[in-house]
């Protein structure tokens, strides 16, 4: 079988419901998805790599589609690595396009045979990001219901608000 197989690559510091969100959408249009955490030296996460892989492998455990791994390097090189042919990413909305559109273009002087595919965020999710998220978690707001319930308990424990 000619099985269809994408990388959805971020730095997922960390997971939200918009790109779990993409996730879901991206297994309606290919067969296996690899979810790559970007090992990137322009940012400084709050999520260590091995965090953030912890917490994407225990919200997808038992999805035999979805992979979760991390990169560091040309994206297109990793695609080449893992034979997968498509990049999947999200758009939420009009202000993500330039940023996706600078990328996609980088990507295909880079490496032709590699193609990205742009699917849109629920509009439900239009407005979060990671670093709102942890703006609003770090005062102490009330994130649940925009990250999953391992990444809410996550986010008290790093800034003290845990009951545990
Ligand atoms: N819902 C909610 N938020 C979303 C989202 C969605 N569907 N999709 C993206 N976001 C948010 C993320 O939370 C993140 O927020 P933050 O900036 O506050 O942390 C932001 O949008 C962008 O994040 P992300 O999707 O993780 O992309 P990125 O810009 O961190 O990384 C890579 C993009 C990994 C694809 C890119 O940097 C890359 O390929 N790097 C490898 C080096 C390379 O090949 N470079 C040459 C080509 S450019």
């Amino acid at each position: 079988m000619n099985e269809k197989l994408a990388i959805y690559p971020g730095t997922f510091d960390p997971l939200t419901n918009g790109h779990i969100s993409i996730i879901k959408r991206a297994l309606k249009v290919f067969d296996r998805l690899v979810v790559a955490i970007l090992i990137n030296p322009n940012k400084t996460p709050l999520f260590t790599l091995e965090e953030r892989i912890f917490i994407l492998k225990d919200i997808f455990r038992g999805e035999p589609n979805i992979e979760i791994d991390s990169f560091n390097g040309l994206l297109v090189d990793y695609a080449v690595k893992k034979n997968a042919s498509i990049v999947v990413r999200g758009l939420r909305a009009l202000s993500d396009f330039e940023y996706e559109f600078q990328m996609a273009l980088m990507n295909r002087k880079l490496n032709r045979d590699i193609q990205s595919v742009f699917l849109m965020t629920d509009y439900k999710w239009f407005y979060i990001s990671s670093t709102i998220i942890k703006d609003a978690a770090r005062c102490g707001g009330d994130i649940k219901g925009l990250v999953p319930p391992i990444v809410n308990e996550k986010l008290k424990q790093k800034f003290g608000f845990s009951k545990d």
